[in-house]
């Protein structure tokens, strides 16, 4: 019997400005993405007098927080004979190296050498970048010259702010690629009861002087906006956690921003920050709730192993759907299954995709005109969250 070939993607070759993947020193997209600012920790996770390694887009550096709170990022390497500021101490605002005491301030000036004549501190100095804080998470700016004003996008106004980071093993663009499709939604979190289909005739984007507006409407009739932040935040009303979906967790939704950011080309950092808005009256009882969460997160089964085990066929998503990351579980199998970083030239995009192909222009668009050595669009800041015009909950689902 004669055999019916699959039709084939002849693979074509990918020009340097449609590489959104690679952002290690040297590539166009990370020269693009050290343009803005970054999260690279969430607040909480750095104590006062405390410094800490970090991975940003394959390069690494010292981040650690004064004894009066300030944070600060610095070079990975002490210059003296090269150990890591990481795990040296913290004195005032400014962080001594653990091997022979050289001591620098939050810009990375040399302030003290105690081995050495005076006069030699002054002219030593390592890469110090710009840092700050917003919505419970550090900032930073790897980029040349000024960085752009800060912050990009609005404070919560008066809830309880709550941020959390995951480590995914995955190229950083998949996931971003992921908040721009909204079908996957239907069928990626068909099991933890995500189902309303979305009317693909009613999503229109926007290109505004912010970023991108999305506008859509699903099959619960209620119209919905999504803001994008170039190059890589998406803000967003989602539901909460599930297990936080109940009494005295406020509102249904909750204004929450995502930000997408490359450790190495393999993994990214999901920071998800959350506006609860619970009533003052409520709070104590919220707290109890949220603790219980975090705790079982904490003792749930890492989500990336969970995965790999529905990757390689030993479970099923219907045995985890009393997993308290179910919805993290089931994006990671989605876009891990793609490949860690995936081939791009093997995709049959269809209609449904107009958002990933979207943001593909202009990323596309930025990039080719960052190679060109033309000028870049200057993304303003966001001022307020733009509103459905039909309801009390203007929101996306990721
Ligand atoms: S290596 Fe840092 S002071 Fe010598
Ligand atoms: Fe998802």
């Amino acid at each position: 019997m004669q055999t019916v070939e699959p039709a084939r993607i002849p693979h074509k070759a990918i020009p340097e400005f449609a590489d959104f993947a690679h952002t290690g020193p040297g590539t166009l997209a990370g020269e693009y993405m050290r343009r803005f600012w970054q999260p690279v920790m969430r607040s909480e996770d750095l104590l006062p007098a405390r410094a800490l390694p970090i991975t940003i887009m394959s390069e690494h550096y010292t981040l650690f927080r004064g004894e009066g709170g300030e944070p600060h990022v610095v070079a990975q390497r002490c210059p003296h004979r090269s150990t890591v500021l990481s795990v040296g101490t913290v004195e005032g605002d400014s962080i001594r190296c653990h091997y022979h005491g050289w001591r620098f301030d939050g810009g990375g000036q040399c302030v003290e050498q105690p081995a050495e004549d005076d006069g030699f501190a002054a002219k030593v100095r390592i890469a110090g970048y710009p840092t700050r804080e917003h919505v419970g998470l550090i900032f930073a700016y790897f980029g040349p010259g000024e960085p752009p004003s800060f912050p990009n996008c609005p404070a919560f106004t008066d809830g309880i702010t709550e941020a959390r980071c995951e480590v995914v093993p995955i190229n950083y663009f998949q996931s971003w690629e992921n908040t721009w499709d909204e079908v996957h939604v239907a069928w990626t979190h068909r099991a933890g009861g995500m189902h309303a289909v979305p009317d693909l005739s009613q999503e229109t984007f926007e290109e505004t002087d912010y970023g991108v507006l999305k506008r859509s409407q699903k099959s619960d009739g209620l119209r919905r906006v999504a803001v994008y932040l170039m190059p890589n935040i998406i803000r967003v009303l989602v539901p909460p956690p599930n297990a936080l979906d109940k009494k005295h967790s406020g509102p249904r939704l909750r204004e929450s921003y995502l930000f997408l950011v490359p450790i190495d080309d393999e993994n990214h950092m999901l920071f998800n920050t959350q506006e609860a808005r619970v009533p003052e009256n409520e709070r104590e009882a919220y707290a109890k709730v949220y603790a219980e969460y975090l705790r079982k997160r904490a003792e749930a089964r890492p989500r990336t192993e969970v995965a790999a085990d529905i990757l390689a066929g030993k479970l099923r998503i219907a045995d985890v759907l009393d997993h308290p990351n179910l919805v993290t579980i089931e994006d990671i199998v989605a876009q891990a299954g793609q490949g860690r970083i995936v081939d791009r030239s093997q995709e049959w995009l269809g209609r449904s995709d107009a958002g990933i192909i979207f943001l593909r222009k202009l990323w596309m668009r930025e990039m080719r005109a960052l190679a060109e050595g033309r000028p870049l669009k200057q993304w303003a800041p966001m001022k307020e969250m733009p509103r459905a015009d039909n309801s009390a909950g203007s929101t996306a689902m990721l």
